[in-house]
């Protein structure tokens, strides 16, 4: 695939290409395990083959849906967590201008679930008293507890305010075809529904109306992202493309040689979420048996200000996989100043991005100095297609990654812990036992 590069001489002055070489047979069986479902957590490999499996004709349907939500609402609130938020979350926030949302021509898509804040549901709902809003509710298990509680409060809301026929109209739930508290309730409300595949795990989703839904009514198009996806898949799977297995055994030697945490850097604002949908992604996918890479991310240049310094000079077991944006989709130079106060005249004539550019190159090349490994990924701009490719790049390579570590790359009973604990304190029914267990602890 032409439109995204890999480049991982970076790390080199920290691990040897025979480092990298020395995975080379059991990456080729992690792919083979991978793409022939023979290995852990088969039962949720659906992602693989479903870009090239989406019909048309559920992307024009959810497209016509899109459609009839942004005639009948100025807000959708799209209602989830976890990977039931952050796919949409991050494809809408790289495609959409910065500064959308103090526009009010568009339908605009807010999110609730993804937290228990007071406060953010409190003025999320102050916000919406007097607008017109629908709600998208996601939840593959359809039991999940924070966005249950967000729906209920807003579909409440949104029935004071246009009376429950009406609210009904604006309710487009995505949830398990046949399981859960969310099917039963879509099915006793008469909601429109679409489903989320059984064998497409939540972190996995973004390209099941999961994500497909909420990001074809912020306006962009589906098609080219599912395109995007599928030419990476179809590359993939033939083989024809190796980045993935590429990037999974670099970041796997470097794990080998020490490197615990992987550091994801943007230079480009809009990748802010990219890079939280990336790490819930790595995160629930590795993190497991006590091992697995950390996940972190910085936005640069920003976080230079801040975390530069850790990375430069902190302890040396991080390296970082940098997403580079070759071309901006704007032109702005700096302008000459005859005062030249500032002193900033060395650079006037030039591109915001061309200075953008060579701080990323002098922050790798530091980094690099510095002890830090450094992977670069290329695409050529951010649009709907490379995004759908990058997002099928690195689902492969956490399922090639995780098998080169030995873990099941697509489970997470970890994030069961907090829930009983959780559901304890509250004396949820069913409970009691481990209600006195905690109790006891505390
Ligand atoms: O990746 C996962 O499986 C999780 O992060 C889920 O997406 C998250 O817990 C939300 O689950 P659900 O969609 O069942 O509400």
């Amino acid at each position: 695939m032409e439109n995204i590069k890999f480049d991982n001489k970076g790390v080199l002055s920290c691990i040897s290409q025979d480092n990298i070489d020395a995975l080379g047979v059991e990456g080729q069986q992690a792919v083979k395990t991978l793409i022939e479902g023979t290995g852990a957590g088969n039962d949720f490999l659906g992602w693989v083959r479903l870009p090239q499996e989406t019909p048309a004709s559920l992307l024009d349907s959810i497209n016509a849906t899109a459609s009839r939500l942004r005639d009948l609402c100025d807000v959708v609130v799209a209602v989830g967590i976890g990977g039931s938020y952050l796919g949409a979350k991050a494809v809408i926030e790289a495609l959409s201008n910065t500064f959308a949302a103090y526009e009010p021509a568009k339908t605009r898509v807010l999110f609730a679930g993804q937290n228990i804040g007071e406060d953010y549901m409190a003025e999320l709902q102050e916000y919406l008293r007097n607008r017109k809003f629908g709600i998208i509710v996601i939840s593959k298990s359809g039991t999940t507890t924070e966005p249950a509680i967000a729906f209920r409060l807003l579909k409440e809301q949104l029935e004071a305010q246009v009376g429950r026929e009406e609210a009904c109209k604006r309710i487009v739930a995505i949830t398990d075809e046949k399981r859960g508290a969310l099917r039963t309730l879509a099915t006793a409300e008469g909601y429109e529904t679409y489903i989320i595949p059984d064998n497409v795990g939540g972190r996995f989703s973004v390209l099941t109306p999961v994500g497909l839904l909420p990001i074809a009514v912020a306006g962009f198009d589906i098609h080219a992202l599912v395109k995007g996806a599928a030419d990476m898949a179809k590359a993939t799977i033939s083989g024809t493309d190796t980045l993935s297995l590429e990037y999974a055994k670099t970041r796997n030697a470097l794990y080998r040689a020490g490197k615990k945490i992987e550091i994801l850097v943007n230079f480009n604002p809009k990748l802010h979420f990219f890079s939280e949908w990336w790490k819930q992604l790595y995160g629930e996918s590795e993190g497991k048996d006590g091992k697995g890479i950390y996940p972190a991310s910085v936005d640069d240049t920003t976080d230079l200000h801040s975390m530069g310094q850790w990375i430069q000079e902190g302890e040396r077991i991080i390296f970082e996989t940098v997403i580079s944006v070759e071309k901006s989709e704007h032109t702005l130079t700096i302008p000459f100043d005859e005062s030249n106060l500032d002193g900033l005249n060395y650079i006037a004539g030039k591109r915001i991005d061309e200075v953008n550019k060579m701080a990323e190159l002098g922050t790798r090349i530091a980094h690099i100095d510095g002890g830090v490994p450094n992977i670069k990924i290329s695409i050529p701009e951010i649009s709907a297609y490379n995004l759908g490719s990058l997002i099928y790049f690195f689902e492969a390579a956490v399922g090639i990654s995780g098998y080169l570590l030995g873990v099941n790359p697509f489970n997470q009973p970890g994030v069961e812990a907090y829930k009983r604990n959780m559901f304890a304190l509250l004396e949820k029914p069913g409970y009691e036992k481990e209600t006195e267990a905690i109790r006891a602890k505390l």
